[in-house]
């Protein structure tokens, strides 16, 4: 292994204040101005991809620091007491604005009915490049950054201070990674001219893991169903821009990936060779499902873990699915993920994949390990 094995996980992160509702009311009898609704004990947990991410890099048991953004509030103070409760560590590079707000969700969940989300983005709204400590940040094997479309100052300015983020954190010599969140239609992001942002921004980025969703939203290019041939596309058009790698999180038909086929962006990212010119797609594990929430950011902390270990991006992909298919055996974030021998003893009793339905046309089939090969693969059989 490295022996810089440092990672820092920045960007967004929120306090989720969830009340336990009684059964049988709608909210719709809740929310009544003047009335008082009784409700149960509040369940009170820490999200955002700094939070997810972060903590289930930190369960697989790899160092992690995180560098998330919260005010000197009573809310900030929370969010830094559960983190240290985890590990003492891990909250030692949180930045705290004075005067500022921080982050939190109110989520109401009555049972059986839809979610409704009281959000309040606060220090992420004010995150900038600025916020950095990038002295901190010397000999950190890898550097991931989550969620721009919510956080305004990491977009609003067309993405200038994300590239200015990620050049100065290259220039220290880590990896960079990138994961993007849902853009909100009413919110300042609807006005972003995405492609552009990304051209400025993925020179900087070395591994770019947004979902399919995500990308096709900004790209414009929502609409057809997915395929092998359209996730060939979106990956060409996005490496096109700069990263070494483009890993695609595709929901339940699991996690693709498309890297450049240049060898020296793939070492300048600080990958093995073995990465360069592949494309597969790795189909998920079979699971009882309890709930997806965080599954995408637990699939790039497996991700990110097989990276800083030097795995192959086959073994790695694999690894990756492993950790997203753990994270959604539990209703929370991050609390499936166990430590790494038990994500790699389970891989090696021979847990079973699910079938994937998408067309993958030209593909080759499943390999021993359960991967498929697309066509843009340099070892594909031709
Ligand atoms: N039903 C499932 N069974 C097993 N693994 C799953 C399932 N759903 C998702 N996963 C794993 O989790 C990964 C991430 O899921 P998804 O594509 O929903 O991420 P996302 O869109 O970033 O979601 P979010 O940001 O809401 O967590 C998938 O690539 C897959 O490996
Ligand atoms: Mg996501």
């Amino acid at each position: 292994m490295d022996d810089r094995t440092d990672i820092v996980v920045a960007g967004h992160i929120c306090l989720d204040i969830i009340p336990a509702l009684p059964a049988g009311a709608g909210l719709a009898d809740m929310i009544v101005p003047g009335r008082l609704t009784a409700v149960g004990p509040a369940v009170t947990s820490t999200g955002g991809a700094v939070s997810n991410t972060g903590l289930a890099l930190h369960r697989l048991g790899l160092p992690v620091r995180l560098m998330g953004k919260v005010g000197d509030d009573a809310i900030g103070r929370t969010i830094l007491d559960l983190l240290a409760r985890r590990d003492a560590s891990l909250a030692g590079g949180m930045i705290v604005a004075t005067g500022q707000a921080s982050s939190y969700s109110i989520v109401l969940s009555p049972p059986g009915a839809d979610r409704v989300f009281l959000h309040c983005p606060g220090a992420n709204d004010t995150f900038s490049a600025h916020d950095i400590n990038y002295a901190a940040l010397a000999g950190v094997r890898l550097f991931h950054f989550g969620y721009p479309p919510i956080m305004r100052r990491m977009h609003a300015d067309g993405g200038g201070s994300l590239a200015s983020m990620f050049t100065r954190v290259r220039e220290l010599g880590a990896t960079t990674s990138l994961d993007m969140a849902a853009i909100d239609p009413h919110s300042s992001a609807a006005l972003v001219d995405w492609p552009a942002l990304l051209a400025l921004v993925l020179p900087y980025v070395d591994l770019f893991l947004p979902s399919i969703d995500e990308m096709l939203v900004m790209l414009g290019r929502d609409g057809p169903p997915v395929t092998g041939r359209l996730l060939g596309g979106v990956a060409a058009n996005l490496l096109a821009m700069g990263p070494a790698v483009v890993a695609l999180k595709l929901g339940d038909q699991g996690l693709y990936l498309r890297t450049s086929s240049d060898p020296r962006r793939i070492a300048r990212a600080g990958l093995p060779p073995s990465w360069a010119g592949r494309e597969l797609l790795a189909p998920c594990f079979a699971v009882e499902v309890a709930g997806t929430t965080g599954a995408g950011d637990c699939t790039i902390a497996g991700l990110l873990a097989a990276v800083v270990r030097g795995m192959d991006p086959g073994p790695a992909l694999t690894f990756a699915t492993a950790v997203g298919a753990c994270c959604v055996e539990a209703p929370d974030a991050t609390s499936g993920v166990p430590t790494s021998d038990r994500v790699a003893a389970r891989i090696a009793a021979g847990w079973p994949r699910q079938p994937v339905t998408l067309d993958l046309a030209g593909w080759e089939g499943e390999d021993e390990s359960g991967l498929r090969t697309g066509p843009g693969d340099s070892t594909a059989r031709r």
